[in-house]
């Protein structure tokens, strides 16, 4: 059967507009959100050798880290340039998260870091989500990542942007709908609430369901030192926003301040 399309702004925007082989390296922000992702990842993660798929994986930047720690990584991106960059790091080929070219139960962590950013339909999440529920084995892991419903108020805030009238009118539309419809900037999103994204994960049939703020409630401020000073910020403050990030994870209040959410399920059984 045919993968489902993926709609064209993603396309193009990963493959002429925007470099995701960088994204997590390039920035303080980015950093922040792959050390953090990276910790709290191995908290649930089995002991290696475990058989991981890493589903919407991009350039392999968190499957490169995942093959060191000794776990035997699938790696599929709907995108074509993101494959054959992460050929380099782990079994890599195309594949859309809503329909997963896998065998039942072959998997004993499914990851989505990224596909839920880009499903605006509830519908379509769910299906992503329940396609990693049938390839994850029983009491294996899903981990799916959501961009948080505020993150574009509090990065355009800290780019100052919010003076223009486009910005203002976008950002606000994302906070009224929830969703971004691709035509400049950014592609086409969805911005999940923390309590949503754990709802959609039970929905879909995961049990001990929790979510974590990734980068914590300090990532904007990275964001405008850098901004400001054409620099990255001196390791103190950093430092401190990563402190900020694991103080804040017993304050479910604090997860509507971070950049993404992750949040991680028991397959049943
Ligand atoms: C922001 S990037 C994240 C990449 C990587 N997982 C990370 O966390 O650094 C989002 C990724 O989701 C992929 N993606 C978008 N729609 C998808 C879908 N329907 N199924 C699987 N992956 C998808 C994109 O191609 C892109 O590689």
């Amino acid at each position: 059967m045919a993968s489902p399309e993926l709609a064209p702004e993603v396309t193009t925007f990963y493959t002429q507009v925007f470099d995701e082989g960088t994204r997590l390296t390039a920035s303080a922000d980015g950093r922040l959100e792959l050390v953090r992702t990276q910790e709290l990842l191995r908290r649930f993660l089995p002991g290696a050798p475990a058989r991981v798929l890493d589903v919407g994986g991009g350039t392999g930047v968190h499957a490169r880290w995942l093959v060191g720690d000794g776990y035997d990584v699938v790696l599929v991106d709907p995108v074509a340039r993101h494959v054959e960059q992460a050929r380099a790091v782990c079994a890599a080929r195309l594949g859309d998260a809503r329909r997963l070219d896998c065998d039942d139960a072959s998997y004993d962590v499914v990851t989505l870091l990224g596909p839920l950013y880009h499903l605006p339909d509830r519908g379509e999440r769910l299906q992503a989500l329940r396609e990693a529920v049938r390839v994850g084995r029983p009491g294996g892991l899903v981990a799916a990542a959501g961009i948080n419903r505020y993150a574009s108020l509090f990065e355009h805030t800290a780019l100052a942007h919010l003076h223009t009238e486009r910005l203002r009118t976008s950002v606000a539309g994302i906070l009224d709908t929830a969703t971004y419809d691709g035509r400049r900037g950014f592609t086409v999103s969805y911005f999940h609430r923390a309590e949503e994204l754990a709802e959609e994960l039970r929905a879909a049939g995961l049990r001990d369901v929790e979510v974590f703020g990734v980068e914590g409630p300090a990532w904007s401020q990275l964001k405008a030192v850098e901004q400001a000073t054409g620099a990255p910020p001196p390791d103190a403050l950093f430092e401190s926003a990563l402190t900020a990030a694991r103080l804040a994870e017993p304050h479910p209040e604090l997860l509507a301040a971070g950049s993404h959410l992750l949040a991680v399920g028991r397959v049943g059984g």
